[in-house]
């Protein structure tokens, strides 16, 4: 981050929102659902809660503590750090991977969040009433095979990321976020009470929690793996451009607990309102992305208030998909502005309007280029696969090594504020099991 505006988060509260905000979006809602429906349920899940807690909380916890100390975007941090310590400057090449992932990211990113701008009208006028599933799946395939649709729809979701990021207002849309946040989980409980009255809560449930080992093969594992990274923000300098922020008095281990707990609870839930949905109605679960797109209408259509709570979830859903991209734009932005002459308002729209471009891309492989396929994969997948099992897990591997063998050890436990045993602890699962596990499900995959 760029000292001329370096302030500090007001309060831990402040932090732990904002942290939150760029958590928790689509990632939680559109995408570990329709995970978890294609790799088999359960299986997916387990190793995907031990992914954030053995690796995820440690990640979160490295990367505040570099951009905290390192004060700067995340490839100068990355170099500042490298160099104080006597490390090569090969260091910044995990800062300036995390920001190239961040850029590709939003590309597709922003498509989605366009999904759930157009859905609030939809939702509004009464879109879904009394439709069965066919006519409501056959809605949804029908708008993805409009580009035209999908473009006005990313091209305006992209938009709001880029105006909120150049107006400097995301403090107020964090703020905002506070009030948000908490609707949002409102109605995802509601949805779950939606659930509970289907009759196939349990067949969700059990979906959701009861493994079946023969599921769990390496690339389960790398799935699981990468949303561990995905849905925490980590490996893209996002976090530690946010820990920059951060003031010295803040607990990072408890802070990390907080907003992996809050994470993944959203998840879960999100996963508890759909997945009953999906069986009540014998749907597939692996149907992919657009599994939310397709069951949630389904509820919405049928229940009690189906078009206020609707149109509320959908423009939550936006609303949280914005406090994410705001969050990925952020880093790239930054390293534009301290590397090139680029003003902020330049800086911001030049970097939005190439991930716009690409975005194009990404959603013409839903209907014209649906042909175009590289390791069987279209643009969007190859997009989502590249970043998400490959940059972020290696970007955030590179944070934790760094952290756990490359910093002064005895300044590391200060700063966490652990005694003796539990900075073994941390140096046991720093050091050694969240590295390995990563290195691991790699090696699996080979
Ligand atoms: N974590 C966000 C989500 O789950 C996505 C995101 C990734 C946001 C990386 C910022 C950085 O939706």
């Amino acid at each position: 981050m760029s000292r001329k505006f370096h302030g500090h988060w007001s309060s831990r509260l402040g932090f732990v929102l904002a942290a939150t905000g760029s958590a928790v979006g689509l990632g939680n809602i559109w995408k570990f659902p329709y995970m978890t429906g294609q790799s088999g349920g359960a299986a997916f899940v387990l190793v995907y809660l031990l992914c954030v807690t053995f690796i995820g909380v440690p990640i979160l916890v490295a990367e505040w503590m570099l951009g905290r100390r390192g004060q700067r975007n995340p490839v100068h941090t990355m170099a500042r750090l490298a160099r104080q310590h006597g490390h090569g400057r090969q260091w910044a090449l995990v800062g300036g991977m995390g920001v190239l992932a961040a850029f590709l990211i939003l590309s597709f990113y922003s498509v989605i969040g366009g999904w759930a701008l157009a859905y609030i009208g939809k939702a509004a006028l009464g879109g879904f009433d009394g439709l069965d599933k066919l006519a409501i799946a056959g809605d949804f395939e029908r708008f993805l095979a409009r580009p035209m649709d999908l473009l006005r729809w990313h091209t305006l979701f992209m938009a709001l990321t880029v105006g909120v990021v150049a107006l400097g207002v995301s403090t107020g849309i964090e703020r905002a976020s506070r009030l948000m946040m908490p609707a949002l989980a409102l109605i995802l409980l509601v949805l779950v009470g939606y659930g509970m009255s289907t009759g196939s809560f349990l067949a969700g449930l059990r979906f959701l929690f009861a493994p079946d080992w023969s599921r769990l093969d390496a690339q389960v594992l790398l799935a699981a793996l990468g949303h561990a990274f995905f849905t925490l923000s980590l490996g893209m300098g996002v976090m530690m451009a946010y820990g920059s922020y951060l003031g010295r008095e803040v607990d990072l281990l408890r802070t990390a607990r907080t907003v992996v707990f809050l994470d993944t609870l959203f998840a879960l839930c999100a996963g508890m309102a759909i997945f009953p949905i999906v069986f009540a109605h014998g749907l597939d679960p692996a149907s992919g992305p657009g599994l939310v797109f397709v069951t949630l209408p389904l509820a919405f259509g049928h229940m009690a208030g189906g078009v206020p709570v609707g149109t509320l979830f959908f423009l939550l859903l936006g609303f949280a998909a914005l406090t994410s991209s705001i969050s990925l734009l952020e880093p790239v932005v930054e390293l534009l502005e301290e590397r090139t002459p680029l003003g902020r308002a330049t800086a911001t729209v030049t970097a939005g309007l190439g991930s716009w471009a690409l975005g194009i891309a990404a959603l013409l492989s839903f209907s014209l280029w649906s042909g175009v396929r590289l390791f069987d994969l279209n643009i969007f997948d190859l997009l989502d696969y590249v970043t998400s099992k490959l940059m972020l897990p290696l970007a955030g591997l590179g944070a934790i090594v760094f952290v756990a063998w490359k910093l002064d050890q005895r300044g590391v436990r200060a700063e966490l504020g652990l005694g003796r045993p539990g900075f073994a602890l941390w140096l046991l699962v720093a050091r050694f099991i969240a590295p390995l596990g990563v290195v691991f499900v790699f090696w699996s995959n080979l």
